[in-house]
């Protein structure tokens, strides 16, 4: 358990920081927890290959009433295919995001000045809203006549007028925030059955928000789009694959997915909410020290604003913004410093503006009393 002197918690999380350079991220965002003292205790879990390791379990039988008890669930990254198949390592992942109806995934991705990108221009502000709970991920099918010439795989998509309604409209209350558009990631020409319906359940919502422009877009023609010209776009709904695939290229145009985060938002509060970096364990730079934190860093920031420390998330963005205006940052945004070094200034920053910011407190209750 990890959690500050002689405070009384009001919350408690739930910490996986899993596989790969899930652990080295998440031992900067503990830091970072420290510096801010807030009254969070933060119970750590070595579920993934670890646990599988010790137990032939990737998660306990009991993890969905475990993670039940708490307030959020924040996690580093699952899988490492060298020891267990993929497949069944991140299946508790969706299982969680499935059961707790965590129906909401959010990706914003915005270019940060000062970071390099792969695009000559790069205007991007976008918010990917990605239905969560079903379709693609329903794990629904079987593999038949297994190992025979006749093997055959049925993988089928649920996606439900209800599931649908309520996330498209989350899209479009969402878009009025920003800039009043919102795009549909569709593949209606193709699937005319699923996609079908989330042309129509779109369009019967765009007609009840006359203020915000919508628009329908093929999701290959999209994935051109989002590289040619970013800046059109605001907010982007779509299908759980969909937007699993356009948010890793929404998020490196932006700059890289070593800063990108991601809330996995049951919005009624029913159960907790997960948050996470959209990024996996990337195995292929794990160990080295040179993994980003900062997304990470921004999915807790995500996760503090929705337990209500609205102050303490704000100072998180800031302590990033400063980092990287000050070129404190890894490879990935154009960077030379380790994952620690990061970790160490975004620390340090917060400590900093923590204590001027209750000196200053001091002062002025001081200057009340004289
Ligand atoms: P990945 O996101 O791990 O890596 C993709 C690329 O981005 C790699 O080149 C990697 O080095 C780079 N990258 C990722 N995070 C970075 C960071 N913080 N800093 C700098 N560079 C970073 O995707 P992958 O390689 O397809 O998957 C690796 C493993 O992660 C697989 O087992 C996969 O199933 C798993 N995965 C897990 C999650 C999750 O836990 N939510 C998400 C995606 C992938
Ligand atoms: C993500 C990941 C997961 C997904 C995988 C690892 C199951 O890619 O969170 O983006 O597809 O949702
Ligand atoms: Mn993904």
């Amino acid at each position: 358990m990890a959690c500050e002197k002689d405070v009384t918690f009001q919350h408690k999380i739930i910490v996986i920081p899993g596989d790969g350079i899930g652990v080295e991220v998440m031992s900067e965002a503990e830091k970072m927890f420290q510096s801010l003292n807030l009254p969070i205790q933060r119970d750590y879990v070595d579920w993934g290959i670890q646990h599988y390791l010790k137990t032939g379990k990737v998660v306990p039988i009991d993890y969905i009433d475990q993670v039940k008890q708490y307030d959020a669930i924040l996690l580093g990254s699952l899988g490492d295919p060298r020891t267990l198949p993929d497949y069944v390592t991140l299946e508790p992942l969706i299982q969680m995001r499935q059961q707790l109806d965590q129906f909401l995934c959010l990706r914003p991705a915005k270019h940060f000045p000062g970071i390099p990108t792969p695009l000559k221009k790069c205007e991007i502000d976008i918010l990917v809203v990605r239905e969560n709970s079903e379709g693609e991920y329903s794990n629904i099918g079987g593999i038949f006549k297994s190992g025979t010439p006749d093997e055959f795989a049925i993988e089928s998509a649920v996606h439900t007028r209800r599931g649908l309604e309520r996330v498209i409209r989350y899209a479009f209350e969402a878009s009025r925030k920003r800039r009043n558009h919102v795009t549909l990631a569709t593949k209606s020409n193709a699937m005319k059955y699923g996609m079908v319906l989330w042309d129509s359940v779109f369009e019967a919502i765009a007609m009840e928000y006359p203020d915000v422009t919508a628009e329908k877009y093929y999701m290959d023609a999209l994935s051109a789009e989002i590289v040619k010209n970013p800046s059109k776009f605001d907010v982007i709904v779509g299908s759980n694959l969909f937007c699993d695939i356009i948010s890793d290229l929404t998020v490196t145009v932006a700059g890289s997915m070593g800063i990108a985060p991601s809330a996995n938002i049951n919005p009624e509060r029913t159960f907790p909410s997960l948050f996470e970096p959209v990024h996996g364990s990337a195995l292929d730079i794990a160990g080295k020290g040179i993994c980003d934190p900062i997304g990470t860093m921004r999915a807790s920031s995500m996760m503090l604003e929705f337990l209500g420390y609205s102050e303490e998330s704000v100072l998180i963005e800031e302590a990033i913004q400063s980092s990287i205006l000050q070129k404190i940052t890894t490879i990935d945004i154009g960077g030379t410093k380790t994952t620690n070094e990061v970790g160490n200034f975004i620390a340090d920053y917060i400590r900093s503006k923590k204590s001027s910011t209750s000196s200053s407190m001091t002062r002025s209750s001081k200057q009340r009393k004289q």
